[in-house]
């Protein structure tokens, strides 16, 4: 097969691995960087030169000049959320790179963030613990083809097309959830007014990238989210609404899959989520609540604090195999220091058997006990550390095991949030 210059960077595990930090660093080398999923539940949190941005719909590379940064037709996007990031950013005295959105990425609208929180009260305790940003709506009204393409708005016929959704939505709002009307023409003016301010980046984006592909540039694919809140591979129904491991990468981008290289997945040191669901590693004790103070596991977005748990390798495994991941990056390692005795969930007990596999089934999982391998702790901080050698031996033993029991090739880790606190054990872009 021709080989190209195409990285997918994923989370490994639920979300805020590290992806916007790590998507920047590679993005130093790209040309372009492409968001194939979901929308602006995502937050990723960027450090450099002693500043710290945040995005969470606009792609991870935009901080890098030369690069041109899309958001792929697999995302869905609040264009007054869109707009609002963008001017922060073009304010922020950086300097940023190009963006450009697909004409076929589905909106978001006010009516989608009701929906959310109204289903959400619905399930009472079986709430999913959503950002109630939409997302799940949005892309509901995509399958069934009640959404709105971005691009439909620069034709003249749009006001009527977008009355006839809007009133069904309202009659949706009404019938279903007693929430009385949005005005239609405030709803109309908010989001023309948003589109006026970004309709010249707005492109049929999908030959563009294969075309830069195939000339031999640099192209990274960003996804959102992690593998495990995939719609289909995650830990169903407590998943976001996406697919959002690296197969999607070619669908949320309009390119062929053949165009793609390698998948890298990042991956926490432990792990964390944010929301309802079970979480088999979770450690509802001391350790726990000294790796959220250390690591600031607080959700950059809905500033939730985040569930912390060991590292799990047979979720992780699911998530290599899912996503095709050929290696994987550690982030967050520094966090560790200090902790006596670090565990890694190797397989799980279900019902008095030894399982190695992720069930499909909400319930089962929920029965499942984790099985530790246990290895030393630390007590150095490593947060200046430049390579896999100045690292203390108890830390190389513990990446060495994560290699060993994942199957996977580590290609580097992370020390600290900063673009500098990166080592590169293996050049993958
Ligand atoms: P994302 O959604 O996957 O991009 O991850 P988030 O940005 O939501 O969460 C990751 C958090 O960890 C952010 O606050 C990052 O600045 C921070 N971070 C990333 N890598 C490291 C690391 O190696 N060490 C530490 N201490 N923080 C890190
Ligand atoms: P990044 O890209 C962590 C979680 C929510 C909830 C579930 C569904 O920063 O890693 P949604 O609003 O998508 O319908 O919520 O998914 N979730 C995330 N958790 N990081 C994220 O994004 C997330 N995006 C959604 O907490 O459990
Ligand atoms: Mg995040």
């Amino acid at each position: 097969m021709e080989k190209y210059n195409s990285l997918v960077v994923v989370g490994a595990q639920w979300g805020d691995e590290g992806k916007g930090k790590m998507t920047d660093y590679f993005a130093q080398k790209a040309n372009m960087v492409v968001r194939f999923a979901g929308g602006d539940n995502a937050g990723h949190v960027i450090n450099f030169n002693g500043q710290k941005h945040k995005v969470t719909i606009i792609p991870s590379g935009i901080f890098n000049k030369r690069v041109t940064n899309i958001i792929g037709n697999g995302c869905v996007v609040n264009l007054i959320n869109l707009v609002k990031e963008f001017e922060i950013i073009k304010q922020s005295g950086v300097d940023y790179g190009n963006l450009l959105i697909s004409d076929r990425v589905q909106l978001i609208l006010p009516y989608h963030i009701l929906i959310d929180e109204a289903q959400e009260n619905e399930r009472g305790d079986n709430k999913i613990g959503t950002t109630k940003r939409g997302i799940g709506p949005a892309y509901q009204d995509k399958v069934s083809r009640l959404g709105i393409r971005l691009g439909e708005l620069g034709e003249e016929n749009f006001k009527q097309r977008f009355k006839l959704v809007f009133d069904y939505q309202m009659k949706f709002l009404k019938n279903m959830f007693n929430i009385k009307s949005l005005n239609f023409e405030d709803t109309y003016k908010d989001l023309i007014e948003a589109y006026t301010k970004i309709k010249e980046r707005v492109i049929d984006t999908d030959s563009f990238i294969e075309s830069a592909i195939k000339e031999g540039k640099k192209v990274l694919f960003e996804g959102a989210q992690g593998a495990l809140l995939d719609i289909d591979h995650g830990t169903y129904p407590y998943v976001t609404s996406s697919n959002t491991s690296a197969n999607n990468a070619s669908t949320g981008s309009g390119i062929s899959h053949k165009l793609i290289n390698s998948t890298m997945g990042v991956v926490k040191a432990y792990s964390t989520r944010v929301g309802a669901g079970a979480f088999p590693t979770e450690l509802n004790n001391k350790i726990g609540d000294g790796i959220r103070e250390r690591g600031n596991e607080y959700g950059s977005n809905t500033k939730r604090p985040r569930r912390i748990g060991w590292l799990d390798a047979v979720a992780l495994k699911h998530a290599i195999r899912t996503s095709g991941i050929d290696s994987i990056f550690i982030t967050l390692l520094d966090v560790l220091s200090g902790v006596d005795e670090i565990n890694i969930c190797v397989k799980y007990e279900l019902d008095g058997k030894e399982i190695n596999n992720l069930p499909s089934v909400n319930q089962k999982y929920e029965r499942c006990q984790p099985i530790y391998l246990s290895n030393p702790g630390w007590k150095e901080d490593i947060t200046k550390v430049t390579s896999f050698d100045q690292l203390p031996h108890a830390a190389k033993n513990y990446l060495k095991m994560i290699e060993k029991v994942c199957e996977i090739k580590i290609s580097g880790f992370s020390v600290g949030p900063d673009r500098e606190q990166t080592i590169i054990l293996e050049n993958i872009f």
